[in-house]
C-alpha cells in the first residue's frame, strides 16, 4: 500500500484497470496485480470519505469492468466507454477492506476454549451498522423434484435448534407441492414462489439443468444478507455469526475455487441482472451454478472449512471418523441420509460412493430427524426406488466382500414399513 497520508485530502480517484490480459468474456480474471489497484483505491476512498462524511467519486479506466467484487454495481453511477465513475457506499466498501488478503492471513482468527473447543472470531470484521437490526436470512431454493423437501425440512429445523435469530426463507418453483409447502412451513420456512432458472450450457433433462435458479437469492432486496444454505447441509452449531463477512463468503471447495453449498451473499437486483446477462457467455467448469459463480466471483472470502463440512474422504483411513470436531455444519455429498436406510451410511455400499461414507455424520442427521414432529416424518418415506437402488447397491457390495461390512448389517429401518 501507498503512504496514505501523502495524498492529503481527496474528492476523486482515477485509476487505470489492469484486465489482466483479456479474455474475460468466457472466464472471470484472476490477476493480483488487478486486485491489488482495487484495493488501493479502495482504502484511499474509505479513509478520506469516513472523515468527514465526504462523497469521494472514483473514476475508473479500462476496457473491462472493474472488480464488481469490491465496486458494487449499484455504485456504479456512469459508463462512458471505457469510463467508468462510482460514487461508493462507504459502508460496504470498508466492510471489504477490513477482510484479509494474502495466503498468511485468509483464515478467521480463533479463540480456543478448554477442551479443544475453539471459537471463530469475526469482532474485528464488523462495520458499525448505521441500522440497529440488520436485516439478514437463512435462504434455501428446492426447483424442479421434490427430492429435497425432506432435507429442507431437517436443515430448517436444525438451524432452530441453534437458537438462531435469523429470518428462513425457501425458494420454490411450482412443483413444490401445496402439501409439501404446507409441510416445510410448518418446520419453520417462509416461502416465496420463483421462476427457476435453465443453465445456459446444460443438456435437456440433464442432472444440472435448472441449477442457475440458485441466481434469485440475489432478487430478495428485503435483506441486506443472506446466508445461502443448500437443503442436503444440516446446521450443529449457531452459524449466525458469519453474516458479519461481506459478499462473497464462502468454504474453499478445491484450489481457488469455493464450495456454492454454504454462501453469504448481499442481494441485489442489479447484480442479478448482471448475473443473468453473462451467464449466456461465460463458462461453468462443472456446467452448474458452482462452476459459473467462481467465474463471476474471483475474489472471495473464506469461512472457515467446518462451516460447510463436506462430507468426503479421499483417504481411506479416516472414513471411519467417530466424533465431528468443532463442525457448524455438515454437507452431506454423495447420497443423501434420507435416501438411504438409517440404519448406516449406503454410500459404503457403492465402490464410487465410499469416499462419502462416514456413520457418524449419517447418525447425526438422524437424531436431527428424530427430534421434528411425527407430522412432518412422512415427507422423509423411504421411496420404492430408492430401496430398489439400495438392495442392488447392497447386493453387489455383499458380492464383491466390501471390508467395511456394512452389507452384512441387517436393516431394522422402520420407514421401509410405512
Ligand atoms: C438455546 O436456548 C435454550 C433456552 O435458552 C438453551 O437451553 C439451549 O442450550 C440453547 N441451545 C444452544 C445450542 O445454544
Ligand atoms: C444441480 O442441482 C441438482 C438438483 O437440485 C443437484 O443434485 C446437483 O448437485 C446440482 N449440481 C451442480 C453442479 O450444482
Amino acid at each position: 500500500m501507498p503512504g496514505f497520508d501523502d495524498y492529503g485530502e481527496v474528492d476523486a480517484v482515477v485509476a487505470r484497470v489492469p484486465c489482466g490480459g483479456g479474455g474475460e468474456e468466457k472466464r472471470g480474471i484472476r490477476d493480483v496485480f488487478r486486485l491489488q489497484v482495487h484495493l488501493v483505491v479502495a482504502n484511499l476512498v474509505v479513509r478520506n470519505g469516513w472523515r468527514d462524511d465526504r462523497t469521494v467519486v472514483v473514476v475508473f479506466v479500462g476496457s473491462c469492468r472493474p472488480m464488481w467484487e469490491i465496486f458494487r454495481c449499484e455504485d456504479l453511477v456512469e459508463r462512458l466507454g471505457d469510463v467508468w465513475i462510482y460514487k461508493p457506499d462507504l459502508r460496504r466498501l470498508k466492510q471489504k477492506l477490513l477482510m484479509p488478503v494474502g495466503s498468511c492471513q485468509l483464515a478467521l482468527p480463533i479463540i480456543k476454549h478448554g477442551q479443544g473447543k475453539i471459537e471463530h472470531d469475526v469482532s474485528k470484521l464488523q462495520v458499525q451498522n448505521p441500522w440497529n437490526h440488520p436485516r439478514e436470512a437463512y435462504v434455501t431454493v428446492l426447483h424442479s423434484s421434490e427430492a429435497y423437501v425432506c432435507g429442507a425440512i431437517a436443515l430448517a429445523q436444525s438451524i432452530i435448534r441453534t437458537n438462531s435469530t435469523k429470518d428462513r426463507v425457501l425458494l420454490a418453483d411450482k412443483s413444490i407441492s401445496k402439501r409439501s409447502l404446507e409441510a416445510l412451513k410448518m418446520a419453520g420456512w417462509k416461502i416465496k414462489f420463483i421462476e427457476r432458472i435453465r443453465s445456459p450450457n446444460a443438456e435437456r433433462h440433464a442432472y444440472n439443468e435448472w441449477n442457475y435458479s440458485k441466481l434469485r437469492i440475489w432478487q430478495l432486496k428485503e435483506y441486506d444478507k443472506v446466508m445461502f444454505i443448500d437443503s442436503d447441509l444440516l446446521v450443529l452449531q449457531n452459524l449466525d455469526r458469519f453474516f458479519a463477512l461481506p459478499q462473497l463468503s464462502a468454504v474453499g471447495n478445491d484450489g481457488v475455487l469455493f464450495n456454492s453449498g454454504l454462501m453469504v451473499i448481499e442481494p441485489s437486483e442489479c447484480t442479478f441482472k448482471m448475473l443473468m446477462e453473462k451467464s449466456k457467455h461465460m463458462v461453468s467448469y462443472n456446467g452448474g451454478d458452482q462452476g459459473y459463480l467462481n467465474e463471476m466471483f474471483t475474489w472471495w472470502h473464506r469461512l472457515p472449512a467446518t462451516s460447510n463440512w463436506l462430507k468426503v474422504f479421499p483417504q481411506a483411513n479416516i472414513r471411519e471418523l467417530h466424533e465431528l470436531p468443532n463442525v457448524y455444519a455438515i454437507h452431506y455429498l454423495g447420497y443423501k441420509p434420507w435416501m438411504c436406510y438409517r440404519d448406516y451410511d449406503c454410500n459404503w455400499d457403492a465402490m464410487d460412493h465410499q469416499i462419502f461414507a462416514n456413520d457418524v455424520a449419517h447418525w447425526r442427521w438422524w437424531a436431527v430427524y428424530d427430534s421434528i414432529s411425527n407430522r412432518l416424518h412422512p415427507f422423509c418415506t423411504l421411496s420404492t426406488r430408492m430401496e430398489l437402488r439400495m438392495k442392488k447397491a447392497r447386493a453387489r457390495a455383499g458380492n464383491a466382500r466390501f471390508s467395511d461390512g456394512h452389507w452384512r448389517i441387517k436393516v431394522k429401518d422402520p420407514r421401509k414399513r410405512q
